[in-house]
């Protein structure tokens, strides 16, 4: 969720140098460090694992940041459409000078660890500090999505991705191993299934999928998911960030009630644009925040939190159910259409190339509080030896009924 101009080339401190990274002016770069060169990766990182179900869906995915690149499902008249955003040559997943983190796995944390440090267990730690020298991004600037991960377990539906994250990668403390499993069942969930352990040092951990939704598959060349259907029914609450003038993003500390008819009220349905003129909290205007999930009277971890989204255009419904407290909407806003991030054939109607443009995706990205390693109030992120972190999250598809919201 941010441009390459906004990554700094710090990553010495987390390669054991022991320089601060400069406050308040410190090198803007879009360079990933020199140890990562995309012309390096092999080749099979980049080779297309397809996943199937009996009932219509068809996914992709790649070893490189086990990312998924096209996902398929039949739309309410029967098509197929692609509903994620990403590239057709998968190389530029890595080669592309833009860090979207399109459809990649996050970690070791995802969001934002503010100034780039932390204590853990009475010891301090820099991290890499990939958005200039405010944050660690995403577990910093080669995160678990610029990674080259090992499929050891496939079926035609299922595939189980691991990667060994040593001590000390990005700055974070701890040998970490690290399982997600991508299923696309049979009730038409893409289902996230993630687990991790580390050695013999406790460390920090929350990990996500930057998938960006688009449903309407850019169907008659439609730009934005504005006129999305949201529905986050046991979202009450909404992490305060750092707004304006700096846009840091960074939450404050406070868990704010949602107040009823706000912007950030979606426990009714409610069309995505309608009130993002007034939810802005990025810089460049709209959604970029964490919804907290409030008590939930249901028993099963699994669907204990759910978040509807439908695309009037098409029908096609997703519904993603998470074990996670939180779970951060982004709208897209760092893309721009002048950045020609060229849509996928499959995402592409006419002749002439068509772009990614502003707001024209949505992501929902299940996870603990950002930033909980600074704020006893959050819950833990801290895996500590002889401990599994473990996380759940799926989405279902489904078709709605196009007449109900045109
Ligand atoms: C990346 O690796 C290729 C192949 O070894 C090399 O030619 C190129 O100069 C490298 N690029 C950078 C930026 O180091
Ligand atoms: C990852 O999967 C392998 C194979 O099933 C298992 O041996 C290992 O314990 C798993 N690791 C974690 C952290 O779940």
């Amino acid at each position: 969720m941010t441009l390459t101009s906004l990554l700094t080339s710090s990553f010495a401190l987390a390669a054991g140098a022991v320089a601060a990274p400069a406050r308040g002016g410190g090198t803007i770069s879009a360079t990933p460090p020199s140890f990562f060169n995309c012309s390096l990766q092999p080749a099979h990182a980049f080779e297309p694992v397809t996943l199937r179900n009996g009932k219509g869906i068809e996914a992709r995915m790649i070893a490189y940041g086990a990312t998924m690149t096209h996902f398929l499902v039949p739309d309410a008249g029967g098509v197929q459409r692609d509903v994620l955003l990403g590239w057709d040559d998968a190389t530029q997943y890595c080669a592309n000078a833009q860090h979207t983190y399109f459809g990649a796995t996050i970690g070791r944390v995802a969001n934002r660890i503010t100034k780039c440090s932390f204590e853990l267990e009475g010891q301090g730690y820099n991290v890499d500090c990939n958005e200039r020298d405010w944050d660690t991004l995403h577990g910093g600037v080669v995160g678990f999505d610029r990674r080259v991960w090992t499929a050891f377990a496939r079926s035609s539906s299922s595939v189980k991705w691991s990667y060994f994250s040593p001590d000390g990668e990005m700055g974070f403390p701890g040998d970490l191993s690290v399982n997600v499993t991508h299923t696309i069942t049979e009730d038409n969930e893409w289902l996230i299934e993630y687990s991790a352990a580390v050695g013999v040092k406790a460390t920090v951990v929350s990990m996500t999928n930057h998938a960006y939704f688009n449903l309407n598959a850019n169907v008659d060349n439609t730009e934005t998911v504005m006129e999305h259907v949201l529905h986050m029914p046991s979202a009450s609450r909404v992490l305060e960030v750092s707004g304006a003038p700096d846009y840091h993003l960074i939450p404050t500390g406070k868990v704010l009630d949602i107040a009823p008819g706000s912007a950030m009220d979606f426990a009714q349905p409610k069309v995505l644009g309608q009130d993002i003129a007034q939810g802005t909290v990025s810089e460049k205007g709209g959604y970029d925040n964490a919804w907290i999930f409030g008590p939930s009277p249901m028993t099963s971890k699994m669907t204990a939190h759910r978040v509807t989204l439908t695309s009037p255009l098409t029908g096609i419904q997703l519904e993603m159910g998470t074990d996670q407290p939180s779970v951060q909407v982004y709208t897209a806003n760092s893309l721009s259409g002048m950045d020609h991030l060229q849509r996928k054939a499959s995402q592409s109607f006419g002749s002439e190339p068509q772009y990614y443009h502003y707001r024209g995706a949505i992501t929902l990205e299940a996870q603990q509080y950002p930033d909980a390693v600074h704020h006893e109030n959050f819950p833990s992120t801290v895996l500590k030896p002889g401990g599994l972190y473990e996380q759940r999250t799926s989405y279902k598809f489904s078709t709605a009924d196009r007449q109900v919201w045109v």
